[in-house]
């Protein structure tokens, strides 16, 4: 007996991605107009896209590399510095071109060397942006060598995140791929201009699926996963409906052999098979119901945008899904993500290409 499900949503957002630039941009955002209408793209290319000047040619980059009849729409961001200048940021969000500002502590992450170290230096910054309503969107970890990489989330929290939401009230803020239970709390008690987004990992995985047996290089991601108990808080906060709480796949393509190697790149490839995934996560947690909040709802609501009319279909069958291991990418593959459980659900219609 052959038996199939089928599930609706409008057509889903992705709240935080990375498309890179040149060839690998080429071969990823395909992925991503496959199944999502729009995503709030990251700035930390080399070098990142600083100015408005960079996120307008970043854009018209993004626009050219577009399958053809792919209906999908890039949400622009810059990245943070210790020189920013207040007033071609204001150009940039007053004109529409950027949709948020991102924050990356130097050192903490992928391509974040020019990021801030000293959080005074951006304090007119971050002023103007309360005062224009341009929200600002967080890598939330110290960079400090005593702290312990489980740790970093939790303390960003203490001595960086709080103190800039007490000095700048007015900040619009979204705690980019939380993954502790320390950063969901910390959403839950702050009820004004907070959000947070989650990654489909973060959902699925904890550190023992990545470091017992082995050590899987695909599953090292930054933040790093953490145990089991924070990955449960996750998935209980993205699947309570709360609509703080939204979908950002901080989908990370590297090389294969950059994963496959001595020192490992951070990121999770995880665009191709995100939605089957979520829906794979949330059926297991009895709330299919509470998925089109956090892929189609949530994440609009927050930016002041519309929700997407058009739909997509996901359908579960009675035999795993197969999804692609790779995606070319030249001479260099790009790994995908594999939950390492199999997945019955999978896209089956989406009404763009
Ligand atoms: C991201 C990347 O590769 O750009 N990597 C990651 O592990 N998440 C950077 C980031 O989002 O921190
Ligand atoms: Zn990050
Ligand atoms: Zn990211």
């Amino acid at each position: 007996m052959s038996m199939t499900q089928t599930l609706t949503l409008r057509r889903p957002d992705d709240w935080h991605l990375h498309l890179r630039d040149g060839a690998m941009l080429e071969a990823v955002l395909p992925e991503t107009t496959r199944h999502f209408a729009r995503a709030i793209v990251m700035p930390n290319l080399v070098p990142p896209v600083v100015t408005m000047a960079d996120a307008t040619s970043y854009k018209a980059r993004i626009l050219a590399a577009m399958p053809e009849g792919a209906r999908f729409t890039p949400l622009m961001t810059l990245y943070l510095t210790e020189n920013t200048d207040p007033d071609d940021l204001t150009r940039a969000y007053a004109s529409g071109l950027i949709s948020a500002v991102k924050l990356y502590p130097a050192g903490a992450t992928t391509n974040s060397a020019s990021g801030v170290a000293d959080f005074d230096k951006v304090r007119a910054v971050l002023e103007r942006m309360a005062e224009i309503g341009c929200p600002l969107c967080v890598h939330g970890e110290v960079t400090d060598r005593e702290i312990d990489i489980f740790d970093r989330e939790a303390v960003f929290i203490d001595r960086v995140l709080d103190p800039i939401r007490k000095s700048t009230p007015e900040l619009k803020v979204v705690m980019e791929h939380i993954t502790t239970k320390n950063g969901a709390d910390y959403v839950k008690a702050n009820a004004e201009r907070l959000g947070a987004t989650i990654t489909v990992q973060h959902l699925m995985l904890d550190r023992n699926d990545m470091l017992v047996g082995g050590m899987r290089p695909h599953y090292y991601c930054l933040p790093i996963l953490k145990r089991r108990e924070h990955r449960e808080a996750l998935l209980a906060a993205a699947t309570s409906g709360d609509a703080r709480f939204f979908l950002g796949t901080d989908s990370a393509p590297h090389p294969s052999h950059a994963k496959e190697a001595e020192c490992c790149a951070a990121g999770c490839f995880t665009a191709p098979v995100a939605l089957a995934c979520l829906a794979h996560s949330f059926e297991e947690a009895g709330a299919l119901d509470k998925l089109e909040g956090f892929t189609s709802l949530h994440g609009p609501a927050f930016y002041g945008l519309p929700a997407n009319e058009e739909t997509i279909t996901l359908t579960k069958s009675d035999t795993p899904a197969h999804f692609p291991k790779q995606i070319p990418n030249g001479d260099d593959p790009i790994t995908v993500f594999d939950p390492g459980t199999p997945v019955f659900w999978a896209v089956s219609n989406s009404s763009s290409l």
